[in-house]
């Protein structure tokens, strides 16, 4: 049974809306983005980014209802990942240093740096990039996460393609070893915030 959905595109803001919350309390974006007041805001214009450069690179942007109470964005990589230039200024990302402030800007480009690094040394090409998976915080614990992961692997698996993330929060590295994911890489970052990166073969 299908229980994903593509994100209608005027329910952008309201995904990125989630994805904000659900990331507030990452140990990576509370590093990065110190502000408890402002950073699901932030987060959530982030996101909007985001959702715009996996439109533009082709991805999907699955979610489980119109809601939408859980998002993923999911990119398809066919050559060494880098950060694309273009994209990011058609995404509106140069914005960021007005919007989020220097120390922000420079933070997420401290942690961007070995995500980079890390998704270029383990990821076979092409591969399956799940940039963003987010479950409403109200909603977490309760399957949706793992319904909504569960049909977007299944589309790589079906075109026989791997799937690369990254996460700074430990309990997700459980999560998507249950799914398939082997830990590929771990960087320090400050603050004492692990970066992990995990691949899962098709
Ligand atoms: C990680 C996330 C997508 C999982 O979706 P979910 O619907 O909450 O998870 P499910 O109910 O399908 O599965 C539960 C498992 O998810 C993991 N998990 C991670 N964070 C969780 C949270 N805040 N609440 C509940 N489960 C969480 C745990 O492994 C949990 O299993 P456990 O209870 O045995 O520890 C969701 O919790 C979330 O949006 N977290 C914040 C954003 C994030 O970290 N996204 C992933 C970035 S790579």
């Amino acid at each position: 049974m299908t229980l994903a959905m593509r994100l209608p595109p005027e329910r952008a803001a309201a995904a990125a809306s989630v994805l904000g919350r659900a990331f507030a309390k990452d140990p990576g974006f509370r590093w990065a983005l110190p502000d408890d007041e402002k950073r699901a805001t932030q987060l959530s214009w982030l996101a909007e980014r985001l959702l715009r450069i996996a439109t533009l690179l082709n991805g999907h942007v699955d979610a489980l209802d119109e809601q939408p109470s859980a998002v993923a964005l999911w990119v398809p990589v066919e050559k060494p990942w880098e950060e694309p230039l273009r994209m990011l200024f058609r995404a509106g990302l140069f914005a960021a240093p007005f919007t989020l402030g220097l120390t922000a800007v420079r933070r997420l480009t401290v942690m961007a740096a070995p995500m980079t690094l890390m998704h270029r040394a383990f990821a076979p090409i092409p591969h399956d990039y799940l940039m963003q998976l987010a479950v409403e915080p109200r909603e977490q614990g309760r399957g949706l996460g793992s319904a909504l992961l569960k049909e977007g692997l299944e589309r790589s698996e079906r075109a026989g393609r791997a799937v690369w993330l990254e996460t700074t929060n430990q309990r997700n590295v459980a999560f998507y070893e249950r799914h398939g994911f082997v830990v590929k890489g771990r960087r320090s970052l400050p603050n004492d915030v692990t970066l992990v990166g995990m691949l899962r073969e098709p």
